[in-house]
């Protein structure tokens, strides 16, 4: 008698338990991001933020049957505390999915997404070796050599012989510089200098004056997210835009989030890019207005590189019915294909890098701002630095 009723009141409480902590552990996905919401790339960390946000306010925060909590931490663009963030949302809040951003940051966090087999799904990095430091790494993003021997190619192709590359003094700028070289040099161009700008704080003026001086008939510049407002100033400061030198380079120099304030110092510059704000497609223009409601500014490649991600995470979770396995998570992710705002998209299951259109695109005003407009298509390109090594 005793016993029943203790037995009888351990159910009740246990089912006040249940019912007063909501969704249990077990019901819940617990997605952690690592992003640089402040720093160097601070523009980056909250351009992918924004557009993940968007797209859980699109798409509800519901995913077979799972509640999907979303934490979000700023590393403040250091890598160091990318891995500290990274290993306390593993131990402490044991997230389910971690999202890592720029290159450093994501080189450091691999061996915690693979010793804690977390899948990890890359949103800014563009260099090519990050997906290979973790089996448990797949990109939305991109890579600087995807699109910089395009370009490299392009350029051949339209007449450019000398050139002088100026490139943000990190892993993505020596990246997008190596891979534009060896298409240049392939076509029977030369490059005549290669000049790094620091990362923080970049004074491009002393580098601009330089390549000035060496007369090339192009340049070729990377310069990261968050830093093509004030490249472009200083082009123009120094004249370059009046010098008759070709300005050309991956997207980044054109990015969307900085075009509305260059005025005409872009206008004509051509690149190989990932995705353009004005992107012909039903899909882009939805996209590109909802991110402009939401946030007041120009959805850029950062942004749909943050979207993407955010439904590579949804669209596994619906494949594997839930089941937060890594491995299983990481199989359901390999090979998925969907049409994003940039195109066609899809995850390379050799690789898990991203395969997608390279646009080439010149920047022209329309509506009174300028847009990078695309007029020729490279579909379905991988990274062409790891196809070499295959
Ligand atoms: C990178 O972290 O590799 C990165 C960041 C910003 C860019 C491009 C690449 O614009």
């Amino acid at each position: 008698m005793h016993h029943n009723h203790f037995a009888a009141v351990c159910v009740v409480i246990a089912v006040m338990g249940l019912g007063a902590k909501g969704a249990t552990a077990q019901d819940t996905v617990k997605i952690g991001l690592v992003m640089p919401m402040t720093g160097t790339v601070g523009a980056a960390g909250q351009e992918v933020v924004a557009a993940v946000k968007l797209y859980m306010a699109q798409h509800g925060d519901m995913v077979a049957g799972k509640k999907i909590e979303l934490i979000i931490r700023d590393d403040g663009s250091i890598p160091d505390n990318a891995k500290r963030l990274a290993q306390e949302f593993v131990v402490n809040d044991h997230v389910a999915i971690l999202g890592a951003g720029t290159t450093p940051s994501a080189m450091s966090m691999a061996p915690i997404a693979t010793e804690g087999k977390v899948p990890t799904v890359v949103m800014i990095s563009g260099t090519s070796v990050v997906t290979e430091r973790s089996p448990y790494y797949v990109r939305t993003s991109f890579t600087l050599g995807q699109q910089s021997g395009i370009i490299a190619d392009w350029a051949i192709q339209n007449g450019s012989k000398k050139a002088v590359m100026i490139l943000s003094d990190w892993a993505p700028g020596a990246e997008a510089g190596k891979v534009f070289a060896a298409n240049f040099t392939k076509g029977g161009g030369q490059v005549l200098d290669t000049l790094k700008v620091p990362l923080a704080n970049p004074d491009f003026s002393p580098f601009l004056q330089r390549a000035h001086d060496l007369a090339p008939d192009t340049l070729f510049v990377f310069v990261p997210a968050g830093q093509a407002g004030t490249f472009a100033r200083q082009f123009s400061e120094r004249g370059l835009d009046k010098s008759g030198i070709k300005l050309i380079g991956p997207g980044d120099i054109v990015d969307d989030d900085d075009l509305p304030t260059t005025g005409d110092t872009l206008l004509g510059v051509v690149t190989a890019g990932i995705y353009s704000a004005a992107h012909p497609s039903q899909l882009n223009k939805d996209y590109a207005a909802a991110y402009k409601k939401a946030t007041g500014h120009r959805a850029n490649f950062i942004s749909v590189s943050g979207y993407d991600g955010m439904n590579l995470i949804y669209q596994a979770l619906k494949a594997t019915n839930g089941n937060t396995d890594a491995d299983t998570v990481i199989g359901a992710m390999k090979g998925m294909k969907w049409e994003s705002p940039r195109g066609p998209i899809s995850i390379d299951p050799r690789t898990r890098d991203i395969v997608q259109n390279i646009y080439i695109r010149k920047v022209e005003k329309v509506g009174g701002e300028p847009w990078a407009i695309e007029f020729e298509t490279f579909p379905a390109v991988k990274d062409p630095l790891k196809e070499a090594a295959k």
